[in-house]
């Protein structure tokens, strides 16, 4: 392979190689000297306050050094919440008091010489409540329900020119409300951490999404300079939204260490992750679609509910997607937060956008129907080239190359738009659905920082975090092209905040981010080798290098262009030159992210909780697309259904690596199908909490319920957003794939699912009983 051609190929995974020989560190994976485990106990009743706790028999169990509780906890400073201004996830800090605000809330820890021990003796902590009533669900009355416009001013009630007065003239019209559960992430790796303290200063390894908010929310609860934290976290083994804050099990694993005087490990068990830390919030969004009888959309009404917590107001951006898809002139939006008793909820890969476009897109499927226009022609028709929310245009939009191909490849012209009219060979009924989907163009800003080797290697330090995503490969990649190394040259480091700031990496801008930071690092490299090759009077024909020789005094390529990179440095008599870099979003002002900007040539680089800014930019919007065509298979009798094919078309820009791209995307489609047809956290107004909280109950697909994904990128870059012409993937991938299912679900059954997931029982009918 040429030297200049590593971005957009399908080479290797950077990391491929040491996950395949378990070599990565996780959070767990640390050791340290005198290393002690800890274990949570957790409350058992769904609201309440702690009227007795008996440790005793914890106490007595061989190698327990400590059983933490609310009477003996150290008392904290306030934690300031992270979507409000803050870096921790929840305000809420268990353990300060006898409260209990939720069940499955920690009320103990248990620090022992081993994991055995300490699991025993949590196992016989006792505790009695004082139980109070709670709230579980959206429709129970003791909820409060909060107004988000009133609440929450940055998030007003959106409207586009008349919404409500054309949707009232409407000859046809589409109500339905549509619901989605609580979810949980269930990374494969559980929430780790390892807490030591030396000489005053804290070093934490987790994974998290956000070292540098890890940093910060530390340092704030509990009371030290920010300098004296440092975060660390090489690998995740699966954010997605689940590890964008800093959470309550790392403030536990410090305070533990720090009482004990030893380095701490807390690996929080399945059932207690549920109830740790945030999750998707359940929704419920009725949806409104006006048209005139020749088709064309003129109103669109979305009212949504989400839930939140009674401490925390996690503001829910539905309207602000629904109202940006399509080219609807008439829009209004509302948002009521559902407080309930249970921890705050949070991200989950695509937070708003998954459940809001199930209901735009499930909606869409029956307007299309009553309109009897197909739904892919539908979509086409309401393409648009501006923002209707800001009146801006979008820096690019291809959502209907992604539908127009989509629909080619898929074969969509020979569906039959009756529903029910298709038949496989056994009997079972076959159904042809479709949908869209967008997520918004984020970037955040970031810092970096290259070393270049005389021997030919790199090491590159950037603001990001490894989700299992693969981040490292495109940083590589850009990295290799940038300075004539092949990808397996260069050494990274991310995801720790002593080498580059740390800022949260979510919302899909990961790749967008830190790759221009990694590009002015190198261009600062390059600028210097220049420099040196002027200073010895050769010139410098190409920076790139993958072998030099001395050749009559002077340094040589391969090909006796002239001097190399590398060969360069030895002539000079330099063991490497360095460089930092940069990157702002556009139209990011260094003031938004005001500690990054000293980065640039200090040694030191400063941190920042986190910098994102996006989807509107000066000028522009930037949105991702997809469109998703999807069949399923449905049991003549017992009506399980199942995907039988999938293919979606994505529009995010430039791939940067179709190796990792690919991967994501079908990574986001299997979530697809989970949340479509099994994934669900389940609640009992009885008891509170969530009651399956394992990974048996907790149903997620196999292998088996998984059929042959196809995955198609534009790959067109839009240079608005990125000089790489990057915009975000990971997420959009989610965006509409369970709508596309139900609406296939529907077109084999005639069954319209507004409720997530689908259950077999929902699908009988008199007819199949
Ligand atoms: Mo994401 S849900 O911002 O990791």
């Amino acid at each position: 392979m040429s030297a200049m051609a590593w971005i957009g190929s399908d080479h290797v995974r950077h990391d491929g190689t040491e996950k395949v020989r378990g070599e990565p560190i996780y959070g767990a994976d640390r050791t340290a000297e005198a290393m002690t485990y800890a274990v949570p106990v957790s409350a058992t009743v769904g609201r309440g306050r702690i009227t007795a706790l008996d440790t005793t028999a914890a106490q007595r169990v061989p190698g327990v050094l400590a059983v933490l509780t609310h009477e003996n906890l150290d008392r904290l400073h306030p934690a300031d919440f992270a979507y409000g201004v803050g870096s921790a996830s929840t305000s809420y800090q268990p353990m300060q008091d006898a409260v209990v605000a939720y069940r499955g809330q920690p009320i103990a820890l248990v620090v022992a010489e081993t994991l055995e021990a300490a699991a025993e003796a949590a196992g016989l902590v006792t505790a009695g409540y004082k139980v109070e009533p709670f709230a579980v669900t959206l429709d129970d009355p003791a909820a409060e329900s909060v107004d988000q416009a009133q609440a929450v001013p940055t998030f007003p009630v959106l409207e586009i020119g008349e919404g409500d007065r054309l949707l009232d003239q409407a000859p046809v019209v589409v109500d339905a409300t549509y619901g989605t559960p609580a979810q949980h992430h269930n990374g494969l790796e559980l929430l780790s951490t390892v807490a030591e303290w030396k000489d005053g200063s804290l070093l934490i390894h987790e994974g998290t999404q956000a070292a540098g908010r890890v940093r910060h929310a530390l340092a704030n609860q509990l009371g030290i300079p920010m300098e004296m934290v440092r975060a660390v976290a090489p690998y995740l083994g699966g954010g997605f939204g689940q590890r964008t804050g800093q959470t309550f099990n790392t403030v536990l694993a410090a305070l533990a260490a720090r009482r004990i005087g030893r380095p701490v490990k807390l690996i929080v068990p399945r059932a207690d992750v549920f109830h740790m830390v945030h999750f998707r919030p359940a929704s419920r969004h009725r949806i409104r679609l006006g048209a005139r009888d020749d088709g064309t959309i003129t109103s669109l009404v979305h009212d949504a509910h989400a839930q939140t917590s009674r401490h925390d107001l996690m503001p829910f951006w539905g309207p602000e997607v629904s109202s940006r898809m399509y080219g609807i002139p008439n829009f209004r939006g509302t948002t009521t937060l559902v407080r309930l008793d249970t921890q705050t909820p949070g991200y989950m890969r695509a937070p708003m956008e998954m459940v809001t476009m199930f209901a735009v897109e499930s909606a869409l499927d029956e307007l299309a129907e009553r309109l009897h226009v197909d739904p892919v022609e539908l979509r086409r028709r309401h393409d648009t080239a501006t923002d209707p929310l800001t009146g801006r245009p979008f820096s690019s939009r291809r959502l209907k190359q992604c539908l127009d191909r989509g629909a080619e490849r898929f074969g969509w012209s020979r569906r039959d738009p009756a529903a029910g009219s298709m038949r496989a060979d056994d009997g079972s009924l076959v159904g042809w659905g479709m949908a869209a989907g967008c997520y918004p163009g984020i970037a955040s800003a970031a810092g970096s920082r290259i070393r270049l080797h005389e021997n030919g290697t790199a090491d590159v330090a950037v603001s990001g975090h490894e989700m299992g995503q693969g981040i490292r490969t495109v940083i590589a990649l850009v990295a290799a092209e940038s300075l004539g190394l092949p990808p397996d040259r260069i050494r990274i480091t991310i995801g720790d905040t002593r080498v580059a700031p740390q800022p949260e990496t979510g919302g899909s801008w990961g790749t967008a981010t830190a790759v221009p930071a990694v590009r002015d690092a190198a261009n600062d490299i390059r600028a210097q080798l220049h420099q040196i090759a002027a200073a010895r009077g050769e010139s410098v024909a190409t920076v790139d290098v993958t072998e030099c020789r001395l050749a009559d005094g002077r340094l040589v390529g391969p090909d006796n262009s002239g001097p190399l990179m590398t060969g360069l440095l030895m002539a000079a008599g330099r063991s490497s030159v360095e460089a930092t870099g940069q990157y702002y979003a556009p139209g990011q002002q260094p003031s938004e992210a005001p500690t990054l900007a000293p980065a640039r040539k200090s040694a030191v680089m400063a941190d920042v909780g986190s910098a994102f800014v996006g989807p509107a930019f000066p000028g522009f919007v930037t949105w991702s697309y997809i469109a998703h065509f999807v069949e399923v298979r449905v049991g003549a009798r017992v009506r399980r259904p199942r995907v039988t094919r999938m293919l979606s078309v994505i529009d995010c820009g430039r791939v940067i690596s179709r190796r990792t791209a690919t991967s994501q995307a079908l990574g986001g489609l299997v979530w697809g199908i989970s949340t479509a047809l099994s994934e669900e956290s389940i609640v009992d107004p009885r008891y509170g909490g969530f009651l399956n909280s394992n990974l048996g109950d907790y149903k997620m697909p196999v292998n088996a319920d998984i059929p042959t994904l196809d995955v198609d990128f534009i790959d067109e870059p839009d240079t608005s957003f990125s000089a790489f012409g990057i915009k975000g993937l990971g997420e959009v991938v989610h965006v509409g794939a369970a709508a596309a299912i139900t609406n296939a679900i529907y077109h084999a059954t005639g069954v319209r699912v507004r409720d997530l997931p689908v259950h077999i029982e929902d699908l009988m009918t008199e007819t199949s009983r």
